[in-house]
């Protein structure tokens, strides 16, 4: 595999990676986005619990790279209790385009908009969010961004609101792949502050971890998920 790590995070990184979804949408989402993933469903569901704990009727969810929108978007949208109004956000045209296609009928009910841009040129005011999650897609920022988008996340995030996200178990800095998926146009960057640095990461930006699983993933690379909730006024 044509895979090397080292230590400069490689020029032009966020258009290279936005064109290579481009390329590879279609084949990334026949191998990944699988409607049965088990991984996804089961903290997603885990998320929704917390969120439940939280009563709001109506919820409103931020979507960190949610490629094509299955089957991640969809099961926030599925949620009846409480409802989710999702607003996702991906780099990837051809990833909105297929997301666009599936998800429509949720665009209609103006209970999904999408924000195309790189997740690090987002800007919400304070306390916009129920919860944030990023499925597969925070591990693509250099480490040092993973670091700033969580606290970033943080200010987003409504008192008791939940960030569901999951980074490398592995900690290392810039891992480049020039074909993945064995993909001619497959170029692609991941790094990663391992199990413990994620887990330090988020501790750090505020939130407090309901929980911290290490799943080994249908790819090769085995994740810590993690849950983490922003305490409630006066609650640190
Ligand atoms: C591995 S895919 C995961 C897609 C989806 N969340 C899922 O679970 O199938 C990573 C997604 O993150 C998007 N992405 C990667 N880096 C990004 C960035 N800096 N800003 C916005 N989107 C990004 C990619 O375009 C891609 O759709």
């Amino acid at each position: 595999m044509a895979s090397t790590q080292g230590p400069e995070v490689p020029a032009n990184l966020k258009a290279r990676l936005e064109a290579t979804y481009d390329a590879i949408a279609v084949t990334y989402n026949k191998v990944f986005a699988d409607e049965n993933d088990p991984f996804r469903g089961k903290y997603t569901s885990q998320m929704l619990h917390f969120l439940q704990q939280n009563a709001p009727e109506k919820a409103s969810v931020l979507e960190l790279g949610c490629g094509a929108g299955v089957p991640g978007t969809r099961m926030l949208l599925e949620s009846k209790s409480p409802e989710i109004h999702v607003i996702g956000n991906d780099f990837s045209s051809g990833q909105i385009d297929l997301a666009h296609q599936r998800l429509g009928k949720y665009e209609e009910a103006g209970r999904l908009e999408f924000k195309k841009g790189d997740m690090m040129s987002l800007e919400f005011p304070r306390e916009s969010f129920d919860a944030a999650v990023g499925f597969y897609s925070i591990i693509h920022l250099p480490r040092d961004e993973q670091t700033e988008l969580v606290n970033r996340v943080v200010k987003w995030l409504k008192p008791g609101g939940l960030l569901l996200a999951n980074f490398d178990q592995k900690e290392f800095n810039n891992k480049v792949n020039s074909k993945w998926l064995d993909h001619e146009k497959g170029w692609a960057y991941w790094s990663g502050w391992g199990e413990e640095g994620s887990a330090k990461m988020v501790e750090e930006a505020g939130l407090n971890i309901l929980v911290k699983e290490v799943s080994r993933c249908e790819t090769d690379a085995t994740f810590v998920w993690i849950i983490a909730r922003k305490p409630w006024m006066g609650d640190r």
